[in-house]
Protein backbone atom coordinates (compact mmCIF):
# COMPACT_ATOMS: atom_id res chain seq x y z
CA UNK A 1 0.00 0.00 0.00
CA UNK A 2 2.52 2.31 0.68
CA UNK A 3 3.39 3.48 -2.85
CA UNK A 4 -0.67 4.58 -2.64
CA UNK A 5 -0.26 6.12 -0.25
CA UNK A 6 2.47 8.33 -0.85
CA UNK A 7 0.89 9.37 -4.21
CA UNK A 8 -2.32 9.98 -2.85
CA UNK A 9 -0.43 11.65 0.19
CA UNK A 10 1.06 13.67 -2.29
CA UNK A 11 -2.10 14.80 -4.32
CA UNK A 12 -3.39 15.81 -1.34
CA UNK A 13 -0.87 18.40 -0.58
CA UNK A 14 -0.65 19.55 -4.35
CA UNK A 15 -4.45 20.43 -3.82
CA UNK A 16 -4.58 22.05 -0.54
CA UNK A 17 -1.24 24.05 -1.33
CA UNK A 18 -1.75 24.26 -5.33
CA UNK A 19 -3.85 26.37 -7.67
CA UNK A 20 -7.03 24.62 -8.24
CA UNK A 21 -8.96 21.61 -7.62
CA UNK A 22 -9.65 18.91 -10.50
CA UNK A 23 -7.82 15.90 -11.99
CA UNK A 24 -8.17 14.26 -15.37
CA UNK A 25 -10.69 11.32 -14.38
CA UNK A 26 -12.99 12.12 -11.56
CA UNK A 27 -12.27 8.34 -10.11
CA UNK A 28 -8.61 10.05 -8.84
CA UNK A 29 -10.90 12.39 -7.00
CA UNK A 30 -13.45 10.70 -5.46
CA UNK A 31 -9.67 8.52 -4.23
CA UNK A 32 -8.22 11.40 -3.05
CA UNK A 33 -11.44 12.60 -0.80
CA UNK A 34 -11.39 9.34 0.44
CA UNK A 35 -8.30 9.35 1.58
CA UNK A 36 -8.51 12.68 2.68
CA UNK A 37 -11.39 11.51 4.91
CA UNK A 38 -9.03 9.21 6.80
CA UNK A 39 -5.99 10.95 6.84
CA UNK A 40 -6.64 14.86 7.12
CA UNK A 41 -5.57 14.93 10.94
CA UNK A 42 -2.02 13.52 9.51
CA UNK A 43 -1.54 16.09 6.48
CA UNK A 44 -3.08 19.04 8.68
CA UNK A 45 0.00 17.92 11.15
CA UNK A 46 2.52 17.53 8.63
CA UNK A 47 1.09 20.97 7.15
CA UNK A 48 1.06 22.73 10.48
CA UNK A 49 4.87 21.66 11.06
CA UNK A 50 6.33 22.12 7.58
CA UNK A 51 7.53 18.36 7.50
CA UNK A 52 6.46 14.91 6.31
CA UNK A 53 5.58 12.12 8.31
CA UNK A 54 8.02 9.81 9.46
CA UNK A 55 7.02 6.50 7.39
CA UNK A 56 7.40 8.13 4.27
CA UNK A 57 10.03 6.71 3.49
CA UNK A 58 10.28 6.78 -0.46
CA UNK A 59 13.09 9.45 -1.11
CA UNK A 60 11.23 10.96 -4.36
CA UNK A 61 8.37 11.34 -2.52
CA UNK A 62 9.60 13.24 0.25
CA UNK A 63 11.81 15.47 -1.97
CA UNK A 64 8.71 16.24 -4.14
CA UNK A 65 5.57 17.05 -1.00
CA UNK A 66 8.54 18.88 1.12
CA UNK A 67 8.76 21.57 -1.95
CA UNK A 68 5.44 21.73 -1.76
CA UNK A 69 4.66 22.15 1.79
CA UNK A 70 7.67 24.81 1.89
CA UNK A 71 7.37 26.45 5.38
CA UNK A 72 5.43 25.68 8.49
CA UNK A 73 1.90 26.86 7.92
CA UNK A 74 -0.26 26.67 11.16
CA UNK A 75 -3.31 29.20 9.18
CA UNK A 76 -4.03 26.61 6.65
CA UNK A 77 -3.33 23.59 8.94
CA UNK A 78 -6.24 25.44 11.57
CA UNK A 79 -8.53 25.66 8.77
CA UNK A 80 -8.49 22.11 7.72
CA UNK A 81 -8.64 21.11 11.07
CA UNK A 82 -11.79 23.11 11.39
CA UNK A 83 -13.15 21.86 8.40
CA UNK A 84 -12.71 18.23 9.00
CA UNK A 85 -13.21 17.87 12.25
CA UNK A 86 -16.78 17.06 14.01
CA UNK A 87 -18.40 17.28 10.68
CA UNK A 88 -21.40 14.63 10.89
CA UNK A 89 -20.97 14.46 6.96
CA UNK A 90 -18.69 15.08 4.00
CA UNK A 91 -21.08 16.88 2.06
CA UNK A 92 -19.86 19.76 0.12
CA UNK A 93 -16.36 19.27 1.56
CA UNK A 94 -14.95 20.67 -1.10
CA UNK A 95 -16.48 23.79 -1.15
CA UNK A 96 -15.69 24.24 2.63
CA UNK A 97 -11.90 23.73 2.07
CA UNK A 98 -11.59 25.30 -1.21
CA UNK A 99 -14.42 28.29 -0.44
CA UNK A 100 -13.13 29.76 -3.41
CA UNK A 101 -13.61 26.94 -6.15
CA UNK A 102 -15.97 27.57 -9.10
CA UNK A 103 -15.58 24.51 -10.75
CA UNK A 104 -13.92 21.40 -10.69
CA UNK A 105 -12.22 20.38 -14.16
CA UNK A 106 -12.50 16.57 -14.83
CA UNK A 107 -13.61 14.21 -17.73
CA UNK A 108 -16.99 13.15 -16.30
CA UNK A 109 -18.38 11.67 -19.66
CA UNK A 110 -19.01 8.14 -20.91
CA UNK A 111 -17.94 5.58 -18.00
CA UNK A 112 -16.51 8.37 -15.68
CA UNK A 113 -20.70 9.25 -15.56
CA UNK A 114 -20.14 6.74 -12.58
CA UNK A 115 -18.35 9.16 -10.15
CA UNK A 116 -20.74 11.98 -10.58
CA UNK A 117 -23.67 11.56 -7.55
CA UNK A 118 -20.17 11.64 -5.54
CA UNK A 119 -18.48 14.83 -7.03
CA UNK A 120 -21.88 16.39 -6.56
CA UNK A 121 -22.47 15.95 -3.41
CA UNK A 122 -18.20 16.49 -2.00
CA UNK A 123 -18.87 19.52 -4.15
CA UNK A 124 -22.21 20.88 -3.29
CA UNK A 125 -22.80 20.35 -6.89
CA UNK A 126 -20.10 22.94 -8.37
CA UNK A 127 -20.14 22.74 -12.42
CA UNK A 128 -17.76 19.80 -13.60
CA UNK A 129 -15.95 20.90 -16.22
CA UNK A 130 -14.73 18.77 -19.03
CA UNK A 131 -12.72 21.51 -21.21
CA UNK A 132 -10.90 19.12 -24.14
CA UNK A 133 -11.22 15.50 -26.02
CA UNK A 134 -7.70 14.37 -26.34
CA UNK A 135 -6.19 10.91 -26.63
CA UNK A 136 -2.10 10.15 -26.95
CA UNK A 137 -2.79 10.15 -30.73
CA UNK A 138 -4.30 13.29 -31.04
CA UNK A 139 -5.74 16.54 -29.58
CA UNK A 140 -9.54 16.15 -30.91
CA UNK A 141 -11.30 19.06 -30.17
CA UNK A 142 -12.23 21.67 -27.36
CA UNK A 143 -15.79 21.95 -25.63
CA UNK A 144 -16.92 24.93 -26.33
CA UNK A 145 -20.09 25.38 -23.68
CA UNK A 146 -17.81 24.38 -20.58
CA UNK A 147 -20.82 24.77 -17.96
CA UNK A 148 -22.89 22.12 -20.08
CA UNK A 149 -24.34 19.30 -17.95
CA UNK A 150 -21.61 16.14 -18.28
CA UNK A 151 -24.23 14.39 -20.27
CA UNK A 152 -24.68 17.27 -22.85
CA UNK A 153 -21.09 17.54 -23.38
CA UNK A 154 -20.27 17.97 -27.26
CA UNK A 155 -16.37 18.87 -28.44
CA UNK A 156 -15.76 21.32 -31.56
CA UNK A 157 -13.03 19.30 -33.70
CA UNK A 158 -10.13 21.29 -34.16
CA UNK A 159 -9.20 20.64 -38.26
CA UNK A 160 -5.85 21.25 -38.37
CA UNK A 161 -4.95 19.53 -35.26
CA UNK A 162 -4.45 16.11 -37.28
CA UNK A 163 -5.75 14.83 -40.24
CA UNK A 164 -9.44 13.45 -39.21
CA UNK A 165 -11.76 10.55 -40.88
CA UNK A 166 -14.45 8.64 -39.88
CA UNK A 167 -15.33 5.28 -40.29
CA UNK A 168 -19.74 4.96 -40.15
CA UNK A 169 -20.85 2.93 -37.56
CA UNK A 170 -24.46 1.78 -37.85
CA UNK A 171 -27.48 1.15 -35.36
CA UNK A 172 -26.19 -2.03 -33.82
CA UNK A 173 -22.51 -0.73 -33.07
CA UNK A 174 -21.35 -2.46 -36.22
CA UNK A 175 -18.89 -0.29 -38.27
CA UNK A 176 -20.26 -0.37 -42.10
CA UNK A 177 -16.55 0.11 -43.04
CA UNK A 178 -17.52 3.64 -44.83
CA UNK A 179 -14.98 6.56 -44.07
CA UNK A 180 -15.99 9.89 -44.74
CA UNK A 181 -13.88 13.03 -44.22
CA UNK A 182 -15.00 15.87 -41.38
CA UNK A 183 -16.32 18.01 -43.48
CA UNK A 184 -19.02 14.68 -44.68
CA UNK A 185 -20.10 13.68 -40.84
CA UNK A 186 -24.10 13.85 -40.51
CA UNK A 187 -25.48 15.26 -38.09
CA UNK A 188 -27.14 12.79 -35.27
CA UNK A 189 -24.57 9.81 -36.93
CA UNK A 190 -21.91 7.60 -34.74
CA UNK A 191 -18.64 7.26 -36.14
CA UNK A 192 -15.18 5.76 -35.05
CA UNK A 193 -12.56 8.62 -35.59
CA UNK A 194 -9.51 7.56 -37.57
CA UNK A 195 -6.06 10.04 -36.53
CA UNK A 196 -3.15 10.47 -39.03
CA UNK A 197 -1.43 12.93 -36.98
CA UNK A 198 1.77 14.88 -37.85
CA UNK A 199 4.25 12.83 -36.10
CA UNK A 200 3.47 10.33 -38.77
CA UNK A 201 0.99 8.14 -36.85
CA UNK A 202 -1.21 6.89 -40.33
CA UNK A 203 -4.76 6.48 -39.96
CA UNK A 204 -4.69 5.04 -36.20
CA UNK A 205 -8.24 3.77 -34.99
CA UNK A 206 -8.82 5.07 -31.99
CA UNK A 207 -11.58 3.12 -30.21
CA UNK A 208 -14.09 5.45 -29.44
CA UNK A 209 -17.54 5.80 -30.63
CA UNK A 210 -18.84 9.29 -30.95
CA UNK A 211 -21.80 10.77 -32.19
CA UNK A 212 -22.19 14.26 -34.19
CA UNK A 213 -24.80 16.66 -32.40
CA UNK A 214 -24.05 20.00 -33.98
CA UNK A 215 -22.17 22.32 -35.84
CA UNK A 216 -19.72 24.93 -34.78
CA UNK A 217 -19.93 27.25 -37.91
CA UNK A 218 -19.44 24.61 -39.97
CA UNK A 219 -17.44 22.36 -37.96
CA UNK A 220 -18.92 19.64 -36.65
CA UNK A 221 -19.12 18.88 -33.00
CA UNK A 222 -19.21 14.97 -31.34
CA UNK A 223 -20.74 13.96 -28.10
CA UNK A 224 -18.54 10.86 -26.38
CA UNK A 225 -21.09 7.93 -26.67
CA UNK A 226 -18.65 4.38 -25.74
CA UNK A 227 -15.63 2.76 -26.18
CA UNK A 228 -15.89 0.61 -29.57
CA UNK A 229 -16.35 -2.67 -27.79
CA UNK A 230 -18.88 -4.71 -25.72
CA UNK A 231 -17.55 -5.13 -22.46
CA UNK A 232 -19.52 -7.61 -21.07
CA UNK A 233 -21.32 -10.82 -22.15
CA UNK A 234 -22.34 -13.91 -20.81
CA UNK A 235 -24.43 -15.06 -23.54
CA UNK A 236 -24.57 -13.57 -26.93
CA UNK A 237 -25.62 -10.40 -26.09
CA UNK A 238 -23.17 -6.89 -26.67
CA UNK A 239 -23.45 -4.78 -23.44
CA UNK A 240 -21.46 -1.31 -23.68
CA UNK A 241 -19.85 0.39 -21.38
CA UNK A 242 -22.98 2.67 -22.45
CA UNK A 243 -25.04 0.33 -21.24
CA UNK A 244 -23.69 -0.09 -18.44
CA UNK A 245 -23.30 3.54 -17.48
CA UNK A 246 -27.17 3.99 -18.32
CA UNK A 247 -28.17 1.36 -15.97
CA UNK A 248 -25.74 2.96 -13.42
CA UNK A 249 -27.39 6.64 -13.56
CA UNK A 250 -30.56 5.30 -13.76
CA UNK A 251 -29.97 2.81 -10.43
CA UNK A 252 -28.44 5.92 -8.56
CA UNK A 253 -32.41 6.94 -7.63
CA UNK A 254 -32.38 4.12 -5.57
CA UNK A 255 -29.09 4.63 -3.72
CA UNK A 256 -30.20 8.33 -3.26
CA UNK A 257 -33.61 7.38 -1.76
CA UNK A 258 -31.48 5.78 1.06
CA UNK A 259 -29.10 8.21 1.33
CA UNK A 260 -26.30 5.91 0.14
CA UNK A 261 -23.30 7.28 -3.01
CA UNK A 262 -21.59 5.03 -5.31
CA UNK A 263 -17.85 5.80 -4.57
CA UNK A 264 -16.72 2.53 -6.70
CA UNK A 265 -17.82 0.39 -9.30
CA UNK A 266 -16.76 -2.51 -11.73
CA UNK A 267 -17.99 -5.39 -13.09
CA UNK A 268 -17.94 -9.00 -14.93
CA UNK A 269 -19.23 -11.51 -16.10
CA UNK A 270 -19.29 -15.02 -14.32
CA UNK A 271 -19.81 -17.44 -16.54
CA UNK A 272 -18.62 -20.49 -14.33
CA UNK A 273 -22.16 -21.74 -13.89
CA UNK A 274 -24.92 -21.99 -16.15
CA UNK A 275 -26.36 -19.65 -16.61
CA UNK A 276 -24.22 -16.97 -16.58
CA UNK A 277 -24.74 -13.64 -14.85
CA UNK A 278 -23.90 -10.04 -14.51
CA UNK A 279 -21.75 -9.69 -11.10
CA UNK A 280 -21.63 -5.72 -10.47
CA UNK A 281 -19.52 -4.73 -7.52
CA UNK A 282 -20.21 -1.59 -5.82
CA UNK A 283 -18.78 0.39 -3.03
CA UNK A 284 -20.67 2.80 -1.09
CA UNK A 285 -20.38 5.49 1.49
CA UNK A 286 -23.73 6.31 3.48
CA UNK A 287 -24.14 10.18 3.14
CA UNK A 288 -24.60 10.33 7.33
CA UNK A 289 -22.11 8.82 8.76
CA UNK A 290 -20.96 10.80 11.96
CA UNK A 291 -17.43 9.12 11.26
CA UNK A 292 -18.22 5.65 12.03
CA UNK A 293 -18.54 4.10 8.63
CA UNK A 294 -20.37 1.96 9.33
CA UNK A 295 -23.19 0.65 6.26
CA UNK A 296 -26.41 -0.28 6.86
CA UNK A 297 -27.50 -2.80 4.16
CA UNK A 298 -31.39 -2.75 3.70
CA UNK A 299 -32.16 -6.04 1.56
CA UNK A 300 -35.19 -4.55 0.03
CA UNK A 301 -32.90 -1.45 -1.32
CA UNK A 302 -30.14 -3.17 -2.76
CA UNK A 303 -32.27 -5.59 -4.55
CA UNK A 304 -34.27 -2.88 -5.95
CA UNK A 305 -31.06 -1.50 -7.38
CA UNK A 306 -30.68 -4.61 -8.53
CA UNK A 307 -33.43 -4.96 -10.30
CA UNK A 308 -33.47 -0.96 -12.28
CA UNK A 309 -30.08 -1.77 -13.36
CA UNK A 310 -31.30 -4.59 -15.21
CA UNK A 311 -34.21 -2.47 -16.62
CA UNK A 312 -32.13 -0.44 -17.82
CA UNK A 313 -29.85 -3.00 -19.79
CA UNK A 314 -30.73 -3.53 -23.52
CA UNK A 315 -33.24 -5.21 -24.73
CA UNK A 316 -31.59 -8.10 -25.89
CA UNK A 317 -30.38 -8.63 -22.22
CA UNK A 318 -34.21 -8.70 -21.41
CA UNK A 319 -34.99 -11.17 -23.62
CA UNK A 320 -32.68 -13.24 -22.38
CA UNK A 321 -33.11 -12.70 -18.74
CA UNK A 322 -36.38 -14.39 -18.56
CA UNK A 323 -37.26 -17.13 -16.07
CA UNK A 324 -34.64 -20.67 -17.15
CA UNK A 325 -33.17 -18.27 -20.03
CA UNK A 326 -30.00 -18.23 -20.73
CA UNK A 327 -28.66 -14.67 -18.49
CA UNK A 328 -29.49 -15.64 -14.82
CA UNK A 329 -30.17 -12.34 -12.21
CA UNK A 330 -27.92 -9.51 -12.30
CA UNK A 331 -25.99 -9.68 -8.40
CA UNK A 332 -24.23 -6.80 -6.62
CA UNK A 333 -21.89 -7.38 -4.83
CA UNK A 334 -20.93 -4.68 -2.14
CA UNK A 335 -17.27 -4.46 -0.83
CA UNK A 336 -16.08 -2.77 2.10
CA UNK A 337 -14.90 0.83 1.74
CA UNK A 338 -11.12 1.07 0.99
CA UNK A 339 -11.29 -1.89 -2.13
CA UNK A 340 -11.51 0.12 -5.16
CA UNK A 341 -8.09 1.75 -3.32
CA UNK A 342 -6.61 -1.58 -3.01
CA UNK A 343 -7.84 -2.16 -6.70
CA UNK A 344 -6.56 1.50 -7.74
CA UNK A 345 -3.06 0.17 -6.57
CA UNK A 346 -3.29 -3.49 -7.63
CA UNK A 347 -3.27 -1.92 -10.74
CA UNK A 348 -0.28 0.80 -10.34
CA UNK A 349 1.96 -1.84 -8.89
CA UNK A 350 1.40 -3.46 -12.33
CA UNK A 351 2.56 0.05 -14.17
CA UNK A 352 -0.57 2.10 -14.36
CA UNK A 353 -0.14 5.82 -14.38
CA UNK A 354 -1.81 7.13 -10.95
CA UNK A 355 -3.27 10.39 -12.49
CA UNK A 356 -4.41 8.46 -15.57
CA UNK A 357 -6.00 6.12 -13.18
CA UNK A 358 -9.37 4.89 -14.26
CA UNK A 359 -11.31 2.29 -12.79
CA UNK A 360 -11.84 -0.37 -15.57
CA UNK A 361 -15.29 -0.65 -16.21
CA UNK A 362 -15.34 -4.51 -16.43
CA UNK A 363 -12.14 -6.41 -14.85
CA UNK A 364 -11.21 -10.06 -16.57
CA UNK A 365 -8.37 -10.61 -14.64
CA UNK A 366 -8.53 -13.05 -12.16
CA UNK A 367 -6.18 -11.58 -10.16
CA UNK A 368 -7.43 -8.35 -9.83
CA UNK A 369 -10.97 -10.23 -9.62
CA UNK A 370 -9.41 -11.41 -6.03
CA UNK A 371 -8.74 -8.51 -4.77
CA UNK A 372 -12.28 -7.44 -4.74
CA UNK A 373 -13.60 -11.11 -3.72
CA UNK A 374 -11.77 -10.97 -0.57
CA UNK A 375 -13.55 -8.01 0.34
CA UNK A 376 -17.10 -8.55 -0.22
CA UNK A 377 -19.41 -7.55 2.23
CA UNK A 378 -23.14 -8.84 1.32
CA UNK A 379 -24.73 -10.15 -1.80
CA UNK A 380 -27.76 -9.34 -3.85
CA UNK A 381 -29.91 -10.46 -6.22
CA UNK A 382 -31.98 -9.28 -9.04
CA UNK A 383 -35.46 -10.74 -7.50
CA UNK A 384 -37.92 -10.71 -11.23
CA UNK A 385 -37.22 -10.78 -14.90
CA UNK A 386 -37.28 -7.09 -16.06
CA UNK A 387 -39.89 -6.40 -17.94
CA UNK A 388 -39.22 -6.91 -21.81
C1 LIG B 1 1.03 10.78 -32.88
O1 LIG B 1 0.68 9.54 -32.26
C2 LIG B 1 1.75 8.91 -31.58
C3 LIG B 1 1.24 7.54 -31.09
O2 LIG B 1 0.24 7.66 -30.15
C4 LIG B 1 2.24 9.78 -30.46
O3 LIG B 1 3.33 9.16 -29.79
C5 LIG B 1 2.67 11.13 -31.01
O4 LIG B 1 3.04 11.99 -29.95
C6 LIG B 1 1.51 11.74 -31.79
N1 LIG B 1 1.94 13.00 -32.40
C7 LIG B 1 1.31 14.16 -32.19
C8 LIG B 1 1.86 15.34 -32.93
O5 LIG B 1 0.37 14.26 -31.45
C1 LIG C 1 -4.93 25.03 -34.80
O1 LIG C 1 -5.76 26.17 -34.64
C2 LIG C 1 -5.86 26.65 -33.32
C3 LIG C 1 -6.90 27.78 -33.32
O2 LIG C 1 -6.59 28.75 -34.29
C4 LIG C 1 -4.48 27.11 -32.85
O3 LIG C 1 -4.55 27.56 -31.50
C5 LIG C 1 -3.51 25.93 -32.93
O4 LIG C 1 -2.20 26.31 -32.56
C6 LIG C 1 -3.49 25.34 -34.35
N1 LIG C 1 -2.71 24.11 -34.30
C7 LIG C 1 -1.88 23.73 -35.27
C8 LIG C 1 -1.16 22.43 -35.06
O5 LIG C 1 -1.68 24.40 -36.26
C1 LIG D 1 -24.01 7.37 14.59
O1 LIG D 1 -25.34 7.27 14.11
C2 LIG D 1 -25.99 6.06 14.46
C3 LIG D 1 -27.34 6.02 13.73
O2 LIG D 1 -27.95 7.27 13.66
C4 LIG D 1 -26.14 5.97 15.98
O3 LIG D 1 -26.78 4.78 16.34
C5 LIG D 1 -24.74 6.01 16.59
O4 LIG D 1 -24.84 6.04 17.98
C6 LIG D 1 -23.98 7.27 16.11
N1 LIG D 1 -22.61 7.17 16.57
C7 LIG D 1 -21.93 8.20 17.09
C8 LIG D 1 -20.50 7.95 17.42
O5 LIG D 1 -22.45 9.31 17.21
Amino acid sequence: MVSLWRNLWFMCCVLFLGAGVGATFPSVLVRVINFLEKYWKELASNIRSGTVSDWITDRSCRDSVSTILGEPNAELADLIEHECSGQKSWQGIITRLWPKTKYIETIATGTMSQHIPALDYYSNELPLVSKVYASSEAFFGINVNPLSKPQHVSYTFLPNMSYFEFIEVDDDGETTGEIVDLVNVKLGSYYEPLVTNFSGLHRCRVGDVLQVTGFYNNTPQFRFVRRKDSVLCVYVEPTTEEDISKALARATVVLESSDLILTGFTCYGDISAVPGHYVFYVELIAKVNNGTNVLQLDNKVLVEYCCVMEESLSSLYRRLRVKDGPIGPLEVRVVEQGTFDSLMEFFVTRGASITQYKTPMCINSAEALKVLEDKVLARFFSDKSPPI
